[in-house]
C-alpha cells in the first residue's frame, strides 16, 4: 500500500531535502526529474535537467529510465508520457498542477469551432489546427487527425512556416498571444489577417466574410501570468534606466512584445541573459521565480536582472509541486509504489504523438 500524502504535509524544506537526496540515491538510474525553469528552488534544485517546454519534451523522449517525474505541469507530464516508452512511467507529483492557459481550450469547444468553421469553408482542406504544448492531450490528438501541429514557444515560427506551406489558414490555440507575437514576425503577413476567436459566441463572434479573408484564427486564450506585464511599466523602467535590454516571454501581449528588445522562451531567455555582457541591465517579463533565480545566477557577473511587473507574478499551479510532494513521489517509489501516474488513453496517445512528431521534426 502506497505511504499517504498527509504524513509529508508538515515535513520542513530542510528535512525534505535531505531525505529527497537519499531517495534519488537508492532509486539510481532508475528516475529522472524533470524540472521547468518555473519550479520553485526547493524543487529545481533536485532535477537532473532543466528547460523550457520544447527541451524537456526531448529529455522524456530520450530518457531511459523506468520513472520520469515531472516538475511541471499536467499537460508537461502528458507529453513525457505519450514520447517515452510504453514502459515507461510518468509521474505528477501534485495532480492540481495544472495550467489555467491550457483549461481555456477544451475539446468540445474546439470540435464546436470546427463545426462552426465547416458551415463557412472547408476546414480539412483550409485551416492547420495548431495546439501549443501548453493544452491537453486530446486537443494534440485532434491535431494529428485533422492534419495539424503542436508548437512550442521556441519552434512557434518554424510550426507557422510549415502550415501555410500545407493550408491556408491556422486555427491556434489555446494562447492568442503566442500566435499574435509569431505571426507578426513572418514575412508577407499583415496584423489585418488575424481575427480572435471568442468560443463563448456562436460562429467565434464573426463574421463569415471575416473568416474568409482571415490568415490567422486567435483563440481567445491567455496566460494570467503574463497578461500581469504591461507597457506602461517597460517606459517607467526605462525612464529610470534608459540603458535597460528588454526581454519577454510571447505569452505577454503584443504592445509588451513590441517594446522588447528580445521575445522568446524560458530557455531563450535565460541563454541570451547569460550571453550578454557584464554590467548589462536586463528587464523581463515572464515568471517570477526564474527571474529572482537568474537575479542571483548572475548578480556575479555584474549583470542586473529586474522583473517587469511591480505585482508578483508566480505561476500557483507551477508552485503547487513542493518539496513534501517529491519526496512522498520517491520514497514511494524507493518502496515500489507508483503515485499520480500520468497515463494518456492508448487511442488519444497514438493522434497526439503524430502531432508531436511533426513539431520535432519541423523544430530547429
Ligand atoms: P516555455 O516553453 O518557454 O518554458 O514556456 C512554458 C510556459 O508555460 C510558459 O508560461
Ligand atoms: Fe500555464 Fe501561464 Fe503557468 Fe505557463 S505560466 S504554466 S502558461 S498558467
Amino acid at each position: 500500500m502506497s505511504i499517504a500524502i498527509q504524513t509529508y504535509s508538515l515535513l520542513d524544506d530542510h528535512e525534505c531535502e535531505e531525505r529527497i537526496r537519499a531517495a534519488k540515491e537508492k532509486l539510481g538510474d532508475k528516475v529522472v526529474i524533470l524540472g521547468h525553469h518555473y519550479q520553485r528552488d526547493e524543487v529545481f534544485n533536485h532535477t537532473d535537467f532543466s528547460g523550457d517546454s520544447l527541451k524537456l519534451s526531448r529529455e522524456a523522449a530520450n530518457s531511459k529510465a523506468d520513472y520520469i517525474v515531472f516538475c511541471g505541469v499536467h499537460f508537461m507530464a502528458e507529453v513525457a508520457d505519450i514520447l517515452s516508452r510504453p514502459d515507461q512511467v510518468s509521474i505528477l507529483p501534485d495532480m492540481a498542477a495544472g495550467c489555467s492557459m491550457a483549461d481555456m481550450a477544451d475539446l468540445p469547444r474546439v470540435k464546436k469551432a470546427w463545426q462552426e468553421l465547416s458551415e463557412v469553408l472547408d476546414p480539412d482542406e483550409m485551416i492547420s489546427p495548431v495546439t501549443y504544448i501548453n493544452s491537453a492531450a486530446d486537443l494534440k490528438a485532434f491535431c494529428g487527425e485533422h492534419g495539424g501541429i503542436v508548437c512550442t514557444s521556441t519552434n512557434a515560427r518554424h510550426v507557422l512556416e510549415w502550415c501555410f506551406k500545407q493550408r491556408e489558414k491556422v486555427l491556434f490555440f489555446p494562447d492568442q498571444h503566442l500566435g499574435r507575437n509569431t505571426f507578426a514576425t513572418m514575412e508577407g503577413m499583415s496584423m489585418d489577417d488575424i481575427v480572435v476567436w471568442d468560443y463563448d459566441k456562436p460562429l467565434g463572434g464573426l463574421t463569415p466574410d471575416a473568416i474568409r479573408k482571415a490568415k490567422m484564427i486567435l483563440w481567445k486564450g491567455f496566460c494570467s501570468v503574463h497578461q500581469m506585464f504591461k507597457p506602461e511599466q517597460i517606459d517607467q523602467f526605462k525612464e529610470k534606466y534608459p540603458e535597460t535590454l528588454v526581454i519577454s516571454h510571447p505569452e505577454s501581449s503584443f504592445e509588451v512584445c513590441q517594446k522588447s528588445d528580445y521575445v522568446g522562451s524560458t530557455e531563450f531567455i535565460i541563454n541570451t541573459i547569460a550571453k550578454s555582457e557584464p554590467g548589462t541591465r536586463w528587464l523581463v517579463g515572464t515568471e517570477l521565480n526564474l527571474v529572482n533565480r537568474l537575479h542571483e545566477q548572475f548578480q556575479h557577473e555584474g549583470k542586473n536582472v529586474h522583473f517587469m511587473s511591480p505585482q508578483v507574478c508566480m505561476c500557483s499551479t507551477m508552485f503547487r509541486i513542493d518539496p513534501q510532494h517529491l519526496l512522498w513521489t520517491l520514497e514511494n517509489l524507493v518502496e515500489g509504489n507508483v503515485v499520480n501516474q500520468i497515463s494518456v488513453p492508448e487511442d488519444v496517445a497514438r493522434q497526439a504523438k503524430i502531432a508531436l512528431d511533426r513539431m520535432l521534426e519541423v523544430s530547429p
